[in-house]
């Protein structure tokens, strides 16, 4: 009589026909509720369901064994398929007092008054005819998720998003988007982007990414988050760690997890084929080198999967969709989320990343340690900046974890697309491989940091996966000055920005453009084979930002992503499998940037195929001899 949940409701997975009166077509996705409530108070299915006749509920329509209401499928207090395994035993005793109010009446309550409802309902819409009033055309928006309605209901992925606004109108130099009520001016012309970014960098030094820093210090204190003066203290103190001196000392510590990693697969019994996914493999690399690099650990998350780095460092950076959910919220609410303890990050993670780094500090300090890494260099500018401006913990954990945040996610992306991309292409990874084994035999088997940024062909395929698969498919900037914009198409009028108004560049769009980039969905390294230095520096190549602002961290991921693909591919052939995505499909569950059913290749150390060569018949005989590779380090 009261069911404690009204209703229910169902997705309906395949398309499934119901007889009612006649046939009706459920789309795939489409949603049904089921009224509880109302099926259990229908006289068809329970006589007198309201018990009008006694005016009081009525226990004994439940044993009558013969009708078994119990088991019938109009009885769903607990739902449609567990009903009959979950029959609850209530052993209580109740009486009637004077407060009891009989017969009992049911209140209605709402969560909003309807005059809070309409309040709730201008706030998220009143700003949704910005662009219509400017004449600036627009992904149309939906009450409280504007234009990423879409990526909300996974529809499209975040990529194919960015992709849908920036094809919104092709002659526009800029489109406009709602993230959810606040509208963000998609700029699509490259000469603009370039003013804003570089010559203009003064009317737009910073990122949206704002974050109270009483709610989450590892995002509000770090490079990406800072603003106007500490932004560039920041950068200018943090620059230096990412000089070529500088990456070629931390070249050593990557070549040594490489080597690792590469031989860790190569020592795969070569009869047996292994399947295996790349971005669980991968992100331990990352994540071993960001031990090593940044906060001054030694860790093989290979061997040893349960280190509490590589735990904690995945669990802070999986970005799922909790934790993008929780990202927005403290990012939109920050003062609801104070009141109601919501962070990002789980305490137990800030707290070890913090006590991680005072104890590395202290171990220095009283040991006179000094290591290539970036622990040293921030420690190296103590008593230099300043009273008020020295680097607490807190300061210095936020920055080493913007390898977590700018490198880990990004740079396993890089580590996965590339791979996928030389393994299902056998022409691209047969030149990579012949362009690797020629530097192993020109460095007598150990590849050295000049040798590796020569390698031309090795540039060209992870400059192409980066072109095709940017990790961050957006990046955006704040105006704080006036700046107008020019007209967006000749003979519109121009467009003022006004402070705090925000942009948005759309980097997976201009990417995909076919007036830069012809055949934008065809993997080809050959567009950055001739003049890599010419394309990447264009402002049609955005993976990494443009201007002063652009990624600290570029050459570092670059390094990394080239050094593990040399040693992987020295040492073992990378196939489809049976698990392989071919085409690839970009997931629409998360917002970074993944394939959908994960990146499965079959990987085998190259001596297997080396132990049955190719024969080749010796001209003018009928003789068959090896075909002997001609520049492996081996031969
Ligand atoms: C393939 C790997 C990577 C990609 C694709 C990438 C991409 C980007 C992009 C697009 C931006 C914004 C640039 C702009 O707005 O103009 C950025 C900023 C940034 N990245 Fe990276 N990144 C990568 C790796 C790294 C690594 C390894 C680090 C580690 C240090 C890092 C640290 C940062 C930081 C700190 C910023 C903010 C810079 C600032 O605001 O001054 N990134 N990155």
């Amino acid at each position: 009589m009261y069911p404690v949940v009204p209703f229910t409701d169902r997705c309906s997975i395949p398309s499934r026909l119901l007889a009612v009166t006649k046939l009706y077509v459920m789309e795939r996705g489409s949603h049904r509720c089921v009224a509880i409530s109302s099926i259990q108070r229908d006289p068809k299915y329970f006589e007198d369901p309201r018990n009008e006749k006694s005016n009081c509920f009525e226990p004994n329509r439940f044993l009558d064994k013969e009708c078994d209401l119990i088991n019938s499928e109009a009885y769903l207090p607990f739902g449609i398929v567990s009903a009959k395994n979950s029959r609850l035993k209530l052993h209580l005793l109740f009486a009637v007092d004077s407060k009891t109010t009989v017969p009992m009446e049911l209140k209605i309550k709402r969560i909003f008054q309807q005059k809070d409802s309409a309040v709730v309902y201008y706030r998220a819409t009143r700003n949704f005819d910005f662009f219509k009033k400017r004449g600036i055309p627009y992904a149309k928006p939906m009450p409280f998720l504007g234009s990423m309605w879409e990526l909300f209901f996974q529809r499209l992925s975040t990529a194919e998003g960015v992709e849908k606004v920036y094809n919104l109108d092709p002659e526009s130099k800029y489109v406009g988007f709602f993230e959810f009520e606040t509208p963000i001016l998609v700029i699509r012309d490259l000469d603009l982007i370039k003013s804003i970014t570089v010559k203009n960098f003064d009317h737009f030094p910073n990122h949206r990414m704002a974050f109270e820093p009483d709610v989450e210090t590892l995002f509000s204190k770090n490079l990406f988050s800072l603003r106007d003066e500490r932004w560039r203290e920041i950068r200018n103190l943090l620059t230096p760690a990412f000089t070529s001196s500088k990456m070629k000392s931390m070249f050593v510590l990557m070549r040594n997890c490489a080597q690792e990693y590469g031989d860790y697969f190569a020592s795969l019994p070569a009869d047996q084929s292994k399947e295996l996914e790349l971005k669980n493999a991968f992100t331990k690399y990352t994540n071993d080198v960001i031990a090593t690099c940044a906060f001054g650990i030694d860790v093989n998350s290979m061997k040893d999967p349960k280190n509490t780095f590589y735990v904690y460092g995945r669990e802070a950076t999986s970005f799922g969709r909790a934790q993008s959910l929780r990202f927005f919220a403290v990012r939109k609410f920050p003062w609801l989320c104070r009141l109601l303890g919501i962070k990002v990050f789980n305490q137990k993670i800030v707290d070890f990343f913090n006590e991680l780094i005072a104890r590395t500090i202290k171990v220095r300090d009283e040991n006179g340690i000094v290591r290539p890494d970036m622990i040293q260099l921030m420690m190296e500018t103590r008593g230099k900046l300043g009273p008020g401006k020295e680097l607490t913990i807190d300061d210095m954990t936020a920055q080493a974890f913007i390898f977590f945040f700018g490198g880990f996610e990004s740079t396993s992306a890089l580590m996965c697309f590339a791979p996928y991309e030389i393994g299902i292409n056998v022409q691209i990874q047969k030149r990579l491989q012949d362009e690797i084994d020629q530097v192993l035999e020109d460095c007598n088997g150990q590849v050295t940091y000049d040798a590796i940024n020569d390698m031309k062909y090795l540039d060209a395929v992870i400059l192409e996966s980066l072109r095709m698969y940017p990790p961050t498919v957006i990046s955006d900037r704040v105006c704080v000055k006036p700046f107008e914009l020019p007209p967006r198409v000749p003979g519109a009028k121009p467009y003022v920005m006004q402070p705090n108004d925000s942009m948005w560049i759309p980097i997976y769009g201009i990417q995909h453009d076919p007036q830069y980039y012809p055949e934008p969905k065809k993997f080809n390294p050959d567009r950055f084979y001739d003049d890599p230095k010419q394309m990447s520096n264009s402002p049609s190549f955005l993976s990494f930002g443009m201007g002063p602002r652009m990624c600290i961290g570029n050459r570092f991921a670059l390094l990394e992503a080239k050094v593990l693909l040399f040693y992987v591919l020295a040492k073992c052939d990378l196939a489809p499998c049976a698990k392989s995505s071919i085409p690839l499909k970009l997931d629409r569950k998360g917002f970074t940037m993944v394939s959908e059913n994960g990146f499965w290749l079959k990987i085998q150390p190259r001596n297997a195929k080396r132990a049955e060569p190719e024969k080749i018949a010796i001209p003018g005989t009928t003789m068959l001899i090896d075909k002997i590779r001609a520049r492996h380090p081996d031969n």
